[in-house]
């Protein structure tokens, strides 16, 4: 599977992650490519938002890891992860970190900067790549290493 979306503002970028929950479940693992400024946490908020998340979702970049339950469970999923590896320097410090302790089949996961902890995920996963920074609008590529990421995507656009 493969699809590019658009984004011209951190507003729509952030939609695209408020749709994006709306088909995630609990286990998912949904890494986050791109340089620096290029929108991951801007995305990852969108999700916090359609989970219903009401706590600010800030970025993780020098704590790590930030956990946050959802108000109401939804499809399975309990509480979602939100990481940031950027600060790490290899597999065995993102290890020891819970990067892999901390997929669990009620929680939804997040990963910017996933790189590193590619050995520790499962094999089924949603990679999303976002290409542009700065003022520059946003290429949102999405590649699914296995799964049916794509079928539950165009199910979501019926909702
Ligand atoms: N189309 C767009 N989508 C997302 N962000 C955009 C867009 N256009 C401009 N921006 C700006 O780019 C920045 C994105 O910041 P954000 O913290 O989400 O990046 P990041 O990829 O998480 O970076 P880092 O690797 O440092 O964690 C914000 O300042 C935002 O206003
Ligand atoms: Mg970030």
């Amino acid at each position: 599977m493969e699809l590019t979306l658009q984004s011209r503002s951190p507003e729509e970028t952030f939609q695209w992650g408020q749709k994006l929950a709306a088909i995630l479940a609990g286990g998912d693992v949904v890494c986050l490519y791109g340089s620096l400024g290029a929108g991951k946490t801007a995305f990852a908020q969108g999700v916090g938002a359609g989970l219903a998340i009401r706590e600010p979702i800030t970025s993780p970049t020098f704590t790590i890891i930030h956990e946050y339950l959802l108000p109401t469970p939804k499809r399975d999923a309990a509480r979602l992860i939100h990481m940031d590896l950027y600060r790490l320097n290899s597999t065995e410090e993102a290890e020891q970190a819970g990067a892999a302790d901390i997929l669990q089949e009620d929680t939804i996961t997040l990963i910017e900067w996933p790189q590193i902890a590619l050995p520790l995920l499962t094999d089924d996963r949603l990679e999303l790549a976002i290409e542009g920074n700065g003022e520059q609008p946003r290429r949102l590529i999405f590649k699914a290493t296995a799964g049916d990421w794509l079928c539950r995507w165009r199910q979501g656009e019926g909702q």
